[in-house]
């Protein structure tokens, strides 16, 4: 979370810098646009329950446009620690030409804050062709950040946003909605009971989905066709979206890359705590009176007032220090994640993960790990799994080593421990959970498919003279560069197997917002996703160079069950 934005900051730094595009075909294509030779189809103003916006067109292409639009409000100022409530509307037309700013949060060195209290809007990207648009597919996306930071638009390196809608809606003919919700203590301090039930985050998120159902007509979406999409986060978001019932009928699709309502670190049982942390560091009673002093206390004292995340110790591993999560409130979640899952019956659901995605944190945790001349003591991996099994003692740590070392022969090379470590943070911080909601959601689903998958392309960072040990796989994040198109938009940061990859996520992503299968649209894929189901429990294999063999069978079911099974199953 922390980390992973300063690495990818670094790729796109690079991918800017590097971007002096001399295709002769773009600069005749400019040329003509220039001229004024090809006018693209646009929307103009479009009215919306607020009032009236326009947005900016960007060719894309001859006779092929994005109509942008950024920072329209969906919802009012929220106030602290309540529910969103609607927005008063405006008069005349608003210039959605500007991303609002991010909701007030923490900064990555937790000195300071940044961002506004005033920050409920949303973005829309719209591509057009000859004519413009009407009844396309619409998909939502939900920013990860740990539950404590993020925006709408993702971190920018030189006018290049991350989160940038503009390859998906133009390669998949989809509209892209990017929204914000609020985070850390403004987004998900709760009490635990009616006083402050917290999950005022997801409530926001409602809302932006509960408006685009509402408004996103005006803009050539089809309110029936659409799909919330997210990573970390994000990704927990979409699940809990789809698994509470106030969104019943609003969401027919979702995807969650790397982030499940499961995880560890998107759900905790006993918020009450940290409310009372929270109250005492900005000096609030901690009786009946808190929560109304907590109301009176300025919005950037009591974000500042977040619990600390510490890193850099195995027995204390960084992801167990997220504390500000979403919660049961009896309203939004009535009841365990795993309870919910009725739900998201009629609800075609994509999730997966990557093979590495406990790379950045498990090398946070223990900082050898990454280090190409430093030794990993096993004691260390001992640490970790300590830490992770601690609910059930010594006789948990014995049987989760035992299965992690099965396969070690009486001398692990550093690279078999380093790997095994990475194996071990990516199965708890993410692929069990994800797992597991890949087998409640296929089993409760009526309607509703499953797609499963694992993402295994090498990192850009991995090899000979770069940061990573040479066997490192995809990074948690490492996913966001290729479904949000950056090969295309900053080419020379990459080689053409990126682009390749690239547009099969779009192709996969897009055709399932659109019909709800992955392998059924307008875009080629290059091979056929099979449908998860509990007999076969297939999933894709995705890579830069996936063929027939791609698909694979019951992801890590072994350390699946360990976790699941065996370890609770223990006195
Ligand atoms: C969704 O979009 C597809 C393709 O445009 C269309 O066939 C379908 O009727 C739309 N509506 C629903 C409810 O799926
Ligand atoms: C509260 O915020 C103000 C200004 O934003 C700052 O000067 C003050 O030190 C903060 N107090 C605490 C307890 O953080
Ligand atoms: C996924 O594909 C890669 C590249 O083809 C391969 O090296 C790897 O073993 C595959 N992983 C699984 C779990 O099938
Ligand atoms: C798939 O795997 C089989 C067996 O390993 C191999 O013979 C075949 O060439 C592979 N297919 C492709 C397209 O790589």
């Amino acid at each position: 979370m922390f980390p992973c934005l300063l690495s990818r900051g670094q790729a796109e730094v690079m991918a800017v810098l590097y971007t002096d595009d001399m295709d002769p075909l773009r600069t005749v294509l400019a040329l003509l646009l220039a001229l004024g030779t090809v006018s693209a189809a646009s929307l103009g103003v479009v009215q919306t329950e607020g009032g009236s916006v326009q947005g900016k067109n960007i060719p894309v292409g001859l006779f092929r446009s994005v109509e942008v639009f950024k920072g329209i409000p969906f919802a009012a100022k929220p106030g602290l620690f309540q529910k969103p409530h609607p927005h008063p509307g405006w008069s005349g037309t608003l210039k959605a030409t500007k991303f609002a700013p991010r909701c007030l949060q923490i900064s990555l060195l937790q000195t300071n804050t940044f961002g506004s209290e005033d920050c409920l809007y949303l973005n829309i990207w719209v591509p057009h062709g000859r004519k413009v648009s009407s009844d396309l597919p619409v998909m939502i996306w939900f920013y990860g950040g740990g539950f404590m930071l993020g925006g709408s638009m993702g971190p920018n390196f030189l006018n290049n946003y991350l989160y940038s809608g503009q390859e998906i809606a133009d390669r998949g003919n989809v509209i892209v909605v990017s929204a914000a919700y609020r985070v850390g203590v403004l987004g998900f301090l709760s009490t635990g009971d009616s006083s402050m039930p917290g999950n005022y985050g997801l409530w926001d998120q409602q809302a932006a989905i509960a408006w685009v159902h509402r408004n996103i007509r005006s803009f050539g979406g089809d309110p029936n066709n659409i799909t919330i999409f997210g990573e970390s986060a994000g990704g927990a978001s979409v699940n809990y979206q789809i698994l509470s019932p106030h969104n019943r009928g609003l969401i027919r699709r979702a995807i969650s890359q790397s982030g499940v309502a499961l995880c560890p670190w998107a759900f905790k049982t006993n918020p009450r705590d940290v409310a009372v942390q929270v109250a005492e560091k900005v000096g609030c009673p901690t009786d009946h009176t808190m929560v109304d002093c907590l109301r009176t206390v300025d919005a950037g004292n009591l974000t500042m007032a977040a619990p600390m995340i510490k890193q850099g110790n195995p027995d204390q591993p960084g992801v167990m220090n997220l504390l500000l999560t979403p919660v049961v409130d009896g309203d939004f979640l009535p009841d365990h994640p795993t309870k919910l899952f009725h739900n998201a019956a009629e609800v075609d659901y994509l999730l997966g993960v990557n093979n590495m995605d406990g790379h950045m944190f498990t090398s946070q945790d223990i900082p050898s790990l990454g280090s190409k001349n430093k030794d990993t003591p096993i004691e260390d991996l001992r640490r970790l799994l300590r830490a992770y099994t601690k609910e059930k003692g010594p006789a948990a740590l014995e049987l989760a080593f035992t299965e992690y070392s099965s396969e070690w022969g009486p001398s692990p090379s550093q690279d078999t421990i380093k790997r095994t470590a990475v194996d071990i943070g990516t199965d708890f911080i993410f692929l069990v959970p994800i797992q597991t909601t890949v087998y409640l959601h296929t089993t409760m689903a009526t309607s509703g498919r499953t797609f499963s998958y694992l993402l295994s392309e090498p990192s850009l960072m991995a090899g000979p003279g770069k940061p990573y040990h040479d066997w490192v796989g995809s990074d948690h994040a490492d996913d966001l560069q290729f479904v949000f198109g950056k090969p295309f938009t900053t080419p020379k940061a990459y080689a053409d197997r990126h682009r390749a990859l690239s547009a099969y996520f779009i192709a996969y992503w897009t055709n399932f917002a659109r019909t709800g299968d992955p392998n059924v649209g307008p875009s080629a894929v290059p091979v056929s996703w099979p449908q998860m189901d509990m007999s076969s429990q297939q999933y894709l294999n995705i890579t830069s160079d996936m063929n027939d063999n791609s698909t694979s069978q019951k992801m890590r079911l072994r350390f699946v069950q360990l976790w699941t099974q065996a370890i609770p199953s223990l006195p």
